[in-house]
This record gives C-alpha cells, structure tokens and sequence, in this order.
C-alpha cells in the first residue's frame, strides 16, 4: 500500500486503527489484487510465472488465515444467517479461485493467449471477491464487533498468517 492510499482510508475510516481486522485485510486485499493485475497485464511469459510465484503463496495465506479467523467465527454464530451465508459464499470464493490457480500452476504455456484469458478470470474473480468482502464483510463486522474485539481478530489473524507462511515455506 503507498503512503497516499494509507492517508485515504485513515480519512475514510478514521475509527480504524492499524490492527483492526479490517485494515489488515485491506493491507491483503491490496496486494493480492495488485500482484494478479500485474500478471493479467504481463505480456511476457517469464514475468507471468514470476508473478504467479508470488501471488499463490499470499493468497494461500491469507485465504487460509481468513477461513480460520473470520469465516469459522462467523460459522459458529448459530442461528445468525447473514454471517453464515458470507462464510459459505467466502468458502465458496476461495475454492474457485484455488482451482483456476492451480491449472494456471500446471500449464507451462504462460506466454499463450489461453493462460492470459485465465489470469484476466482469475483476477475479475479476485476484485468480485475483495469487493464484496469489503463492502458486506467489513459492514458485518463493523455491526457485530467493537474495537477491542476487531483488533484480537486482527492479532489472531496476523499469527496464523504467520503460521501459514512457515508451513508453505516448509514444504
Ligand atoms: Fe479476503
Ligand atoms: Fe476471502
């Protein structure tokens, strides 16, 4: 995130602190956006595959650490439908996603026309996705949780992306 884009959402959110769940999310969201633009915007097939590099791991992490920190909380709200039908449609989101990722990872032609009509997929699904999580999602959790607790969500958060990162790098 650039330092203008910072100043923009401290005026746009000025309750927001650092560590509240939806700034961390937002810092993700950013990143994972970028890095999947860049690559539908390549034009070489080396610079494609370097991306995809590094785009897989952040969204494994994150996507990972959001189904364990927010999704599954949401899931345990018995009773509560809005918070279980954004946990499903997350769920749901995450899997498309890692499924288009993982016939790009297979495909060696990453200078071919088929894989860059994949990645301009993969990223209209990634924005759709972002979008929609920051518009419902954040609302959601704005309603439901105060500072204290977003900030908690947003350490547990942080940990297990920690945890996450170790693992990929293990394997
Ligand atoms: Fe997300
Ligand atoms: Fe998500």
């Amino acid at each position: 995130m650039t330092l203008v884009d910072e100043i923009r959402l401290l005026m746009a959110a000025p309750s927001m602190t650092a560590n509240d769940m939806r700034t961390l999310l937002r810092r993700d969201h950013d990143e994972i956006v970028q890095l999947a633009r860049d690559m539908c915007e390549s034009e070489s097939g080396d610079e494609r595959r370097a991306l995809l590099k590094q785009l897989k791991p952040a969204l494994f992490a994150h996507t990972r650490a959001e189904q364990r920190e927010v999704y599954d909380v949401l899931l345990r709200r018995q009773g509560d439908d809005d918070a279980r039908e954004i946990a499903y449609e997350g769920y749901v989101a995450h899997t498309v996603q890692d499924d288009l990722l993982e016939r790009m990872t297979k495909s060696r032609k990453t200078e071919s026309d088929e894989w860059k009509a994949h990645s301009q997929v993969l990223l209209e699904l990634v924005t759709q996705h972002v979008d929609k999580e920051q518009g419902r999602l954040f609302d959601f959790l704005t309603a439901q949780y105060n500072d204290d607790e977003r900030e908690a969500m947003g350490r547990r958060f942080v940990a297990a992306k920690s945890r996450l990162a170790l693992k990929v790098k293990a394997a």
